[in-house]
């Protein structure tokens, strides 16, 4: 834990723990970023990312990478401000990238039942791109409730509800640069 992320999490009574430090999460992140460095060469992909828990996590990554790309954004939302998966996904905005024969990489916060996730891979690969991998910073194996193929992984975490990194609770602790849990 760095000094930011104590301070931090002294400051706010409602964080229970730092799960993930900052420096741990910069140093993952990194190594990601060399792993898809070194996966793309030729036409440069494109990086689709989810509004808005993974803009954080995808501002990072893309300086780690060092391979031409592009990047553009996707909304959809499955939750209705509170910490239970409603199943309801609804795609609020929609990609301006033509993706059909590209390479496309889904840049995900976090995959917890995967229906999100399934849902998006489906309306990506009905426009036909050359290939279609996922990144994601975190993963809650044990909730899924879908088969889901990670090519690049950040960390496995407990089912536990978090915060920060871009993760919100109602639209709060998007800024924390740690991956916290709040207090149950
Ligand atoms: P899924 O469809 O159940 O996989 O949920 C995916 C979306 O739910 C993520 O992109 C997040 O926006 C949100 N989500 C799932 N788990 C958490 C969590 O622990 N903290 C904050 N948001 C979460
Ligand atoms: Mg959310």
């Amino acid at each position: 834990m760095t000094f930011d992320d104590q301070e931090l999490l002294d400051r706010d009574p409602l964080i229970e723990r730092v799960l993930i430090s900052s420096a741990d999460i910069q140093r993952r992140v990194a190594e990601l970023g060399r792993e898809i460095s070194s996966d793309y060469g030729g036409d440069p992909p494109v990086l689709v990312s989810v509004l808005k828990g993974a803009i954080v996590f995808m501002a990072d990554l893309i300086r780690r990478i060092s391979v031409p790309h592009e990047i553009d954004f996707m909304s959809v939302s499955s939750y209705q401000g509170g910490t239970q998966s409603t199943g309801v996904v609804k795609i609020l905005m929609d990609l301006k990238t033509n993706i059909t024969d590209r390479d496309v990489l889904i840049v995900e916060d976090i995959i917890d039942t995967g229906a999100t996730l399934t849902y998006l891979e489906e309306i990506l690969q009905a426009r036909k791109p050359r290939s279609l991998r996922l990144c994601t910073l975190l993963n809650k194996a044990d909730a899924h409730t879908e088969d889901i193929a990670i090519d690049y992984l950040g960390f496995d975490i407990p089912n536990e509800f978090v915060i920060g990194y871009g993760l919100d609770y109602a639209e709060q602790y998007r800024n924390l640069p740690f991956i916290g849990i709040m207090k149950g």
